[in-house]
């Protein structure tokens, strides 16, 4: 059967306190409604429907995709009405399944437990039990179990307000009855609002059967009204991942401590130690070890890699047998080939280190190609920029740059070449050639030096 998505974002979420819609609000760096969205078309809908009302600018230019429908709920009556505002697109032939802008963690298994349970009937309830079902609506069933009603908790009474199985808000209705349904709602009620969850009793009155599910797991049918809720999603979704990791056979040595906010590919055999932070997309190979306190986003690592404590990566490639870090960093065009190694405070920008080549202590190399086996020695730093143009630096195979040497760009270091220490380099040197550009030493014997007054 056809299916059609719909997704209530109109709420302001007032306790969020922000300037921004609460549906951007970001879990793993990525707005919540954009969760949701991503699990709506897991499912593969005909059509999603997104339901906006506050902060409606900031949501079309952040949330974009040819496969959605804005539709606008002017004012808020309540969750009826934001359903209501989709009768225009509603057919008769399709399951319309309805999701909330602000529950993030809800996963395509559940909502495929829910379409299976609701496949021979029309309408389905996705319901929980809780030890406190304070604040939720009640699913309300007969002696025969089946569900008549839901009472919201404002207008339940003392018997209503013991059951402990809620509704979670998220339903599968078929399109024709819920178009159906949905002409008949009324405001008469506690908070005067126009309630979705009124159509489960017009459906049982009509001798419909209503289907319920469970999720697997509470927090993927719970929502964010504030920040304190929106990091419990964050720790809930970060745990989830670092599970998924793990039976995929990576070492975490503390899950509660590992950040993947982006997608992560890897290999086998890898561990991160802690405080490890992913963004964007990285794919990381075999064996691989990250050591604690690193950023990594959008990077290729290769295998038998170690990223040493307190590096950060971004944009940045890695091949195999690499060693980077301690703190080091790979801005966006670095490139170590296999072998290659970056230590502590060296900093690559636009740049290739060729197969055995090695830069250890504090250098910067901005847009340098290196060859292989070349050694670029502590303080070398590549003059890439006059201000307004970069210039590439070139470094031969086999090269050696001594201590503290400027190479001022543009400028060519041949095969097997060598740069005495602190030299100023501006001019080529040519392969199997010295070059030693700097002050001469002069030794002044019987040099005095300043003396403080009156001492
Ligand atoms: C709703 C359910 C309740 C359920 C609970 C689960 C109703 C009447 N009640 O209650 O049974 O236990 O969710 O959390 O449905 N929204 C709009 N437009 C509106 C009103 C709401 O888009 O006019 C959106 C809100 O932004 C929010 C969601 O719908 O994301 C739920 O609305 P809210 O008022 O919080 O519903 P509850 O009172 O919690
Ligand atoms: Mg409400």
């Amino acid at each position: 059967m056809k299916l059609r998505v719909v997704i209530l974002a109109a709420g302001k979420g007032t306790r969020m306190r922000s300037d921004l819609p609460k549906v951007l609000h970001k879990v793993a760096n990525k707005p919540m409604v954009e969760h949701v969205i991503d699990t709506a078309r897991s499912l593969k809908p005909e059509a999603v429907n997104l339901i906006y009302g506050h902060g409606g600018e900031q949501l079309q230019n952040t949330i974009q995709g040819d496969d959605l429908t804005w539709v606008e709920q002017r004012e808020q009556l309540g969750t009826g009405h934001a359903v209501q505002q989709v009768i225009p697109y509603l057919k008769d032939d399709e399951k319309v399944v309805i999701l909330y802008g602000d529950v993030p963690l809800l996963t395509e298994s559940t909502l495929i437990k829910l379409l299976t349970a609701t496949q021979t009937t029309e309408l389905g309830l996705l319901t929980m039990t809780l030890d406190d079902p304070n604040g939720y609506g009640r699913i309300v069933r007969n002696t025969d179990k089946q569900v008549t009603g839901i009472v919201e908790q404002k207008d339940a009474n003392a018997e209503q307000l013991a059951i402990q199985e809620v509704n979670t808000g998220i339903m599968i209705a078929d399109g024709a009855k819920l178009k159906a349904w949905l002409e008949n709602l009324s405001n008469d009620n506690a908070q005067k609002e126009y309630y979705l969850t009124d159509i489960v009793a017009m459906a049982a009155e009509q001798g419909v059967t209503i289907a319920t599910a469970q999720p697997d797991a509470t927090y993927e049918v719970e929502g964010a009204n504030n920040r304190q809720q929106l990091a419990q999603l964050e720790r809930a979704f970060q745990r989830r991942q670092a599970d998924e990791l793990m039976t995929q056979g990576v070492t975490l040595i503390d899950p509660a401590r590992f950040d993947c906010r982006g997608k992560l590919t890897v290999g086998n055999d890898v561990t991160f130690d802690i405080n490890v932070v992913i963004e964007g997309d990285v794919t990381i190979g075999n064996n691989v070890t990250v050591e604690p306190n690193c950023v990594i986003k959008d990077a290729i690592i290769g295998d038998n890699t170690v990223i040493r404590a307190n590096s950060h990566i971004e944009g940045a490639t890695v091949a195999n047998n690499c060693k980077v870090g301690p703190f080091a960093r790979l801005r966006p065009g670095a490139e170590l080939a296999d072998e290659a190694q970056v230590g502590n405070f060296v900093e690559m920008k636009k740049s290739r280190l060729g197969k055995g080549s090695k830069a250890s202590h504090l250098t910067y190399l901005g847009d340098a190609q290196v060859g292989e086996y070349a050694n670029i020695g502590a303080g070398t730093i590549t003059c890439n920029y006059d201000g307004v143009n970069k210039f590439l630096t070139e470094i031969g195979n086999g090269a050696f740059i001594g201590s503290n040497s400027s190479l001022v760009a543009p400028v060519k270091i041949g095969n097997n070449a060598t740069v005495g220490a602190g030299s100023v380099v501006t001019r080529e040197v040519a392969d199997e050639e010295l070059a030693v550009a700097r002050g001469k030493q002069r030794n002044i014997s019987g040099w005095q030096r300043p003396q403080k007054k009156g001492s």
